[in-house]
């Protein structure tokens, strides 16, 4: 078996006659965490959703856990431990922060049971002091937070979090990434997506920068800071 957990070759995705993706690789091994970078229509979103079946590519193979899933059903995807947080929130409005996060929990893959209704909560005490509030009750930032509590509540191998900090207040933004960094140090392996270059690159093994669907740079966090060209280049910043 591979020890990668989810391994993309030649990648090419497409919207009916717009070629979004153009040979895209991507590997995600055990516990890494890999930083997925570019400035606004690179594709980030896309190849996230090429990964988890949502869209099909048109050329090229997704192996998940050493398994050929291209093109296959999303929730087959998700079984095999893959969790995703889309852009946006996407919790239950009329469901209760409590009820939300006990409908996702699971064993994981290999059957562990490692995040808990009382780890998650511990990981966030914003959630648990809003157990019975409503899912539309919560402010942007909580939401976030419940929607990355109901993906940990599958006991996921990989976490896939698009844009998790777009559009909060800088507090809640520190927030995700403080718990970022515990789901990092749980093991559980993540693609982070995130216009914050700075914070991405302080938990990141491994950083991807897509320009119009392809990848430009693959490199350590220390590789990438070497090289602000880099960043001016195909982040502008
Ligand atoms: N459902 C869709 N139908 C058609 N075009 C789309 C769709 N989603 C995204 N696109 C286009 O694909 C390109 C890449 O988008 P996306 O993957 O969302 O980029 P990013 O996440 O890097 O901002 C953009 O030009 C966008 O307009
Ligand atoms: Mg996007």
């Amino acid at each position: 078996m591979s020890s990668l957990l989810i391994e993309a070759v030649g990648l090419h995705t497409y919207y009916d006659a717009s070629h979004i993706l153009r040979g895209v690789d991507l590997r995600v091994g055990q516990g890494e965490t890999i930083g997925l970078m570019g400035r606004n229509g690179m594709g980030k979103s896309t190849l996230l959703k090429t990964l988890i079946g949502l869209v099909k590519p048109r050329a090229g193979s997704v192996h998940i856990m050493g398994r050929d899933m291209t093109a296959r059903a999303t929730h087959e995807i998700a079984q095999m431990g893959v969790a995703y947080v889309p852009e946006g929130r996407g919790i239950f409005g009329n469901l209760s922060v409590l009820e939300n996060l006990q409908m996702a929990a699971r064993a994981g893959p290999r059957g562990q049971r490692d995040w808990t209704l009382d780890r998650v909560l511990a990981t966030f005490p914003r959630l648990k002091e809003r157990l019975a509030h409503g899912g539309q009750q919560l402010s942007g930032g909580e939401q976030q937070m419940l929607t990355i509590g109901r993906a940990l509540m599958t006991n996921p191998e990989v976490l896939i979090l698009d844009e998790a900090t777009e559009g909060l207040a800088p507090l809640i933004a520190r927030e995700i990434w403080r718990i970022c960094s515990l789901i990092r140090a749980s093991g559980i392996s993540s693609i982070i997506v995130d216009k914050n270059w700075r914070h991405v690159t302080q938990i990141t093994d491994r950083n991807v920068i897509l320009v119009k669907g392809e990848v430009v740079f693959t490199g350590s966090s220390d590789e990438l800071r070497a090289q602000p060209q880099l960043l001016e280049q195909y982040l502008g910043v």
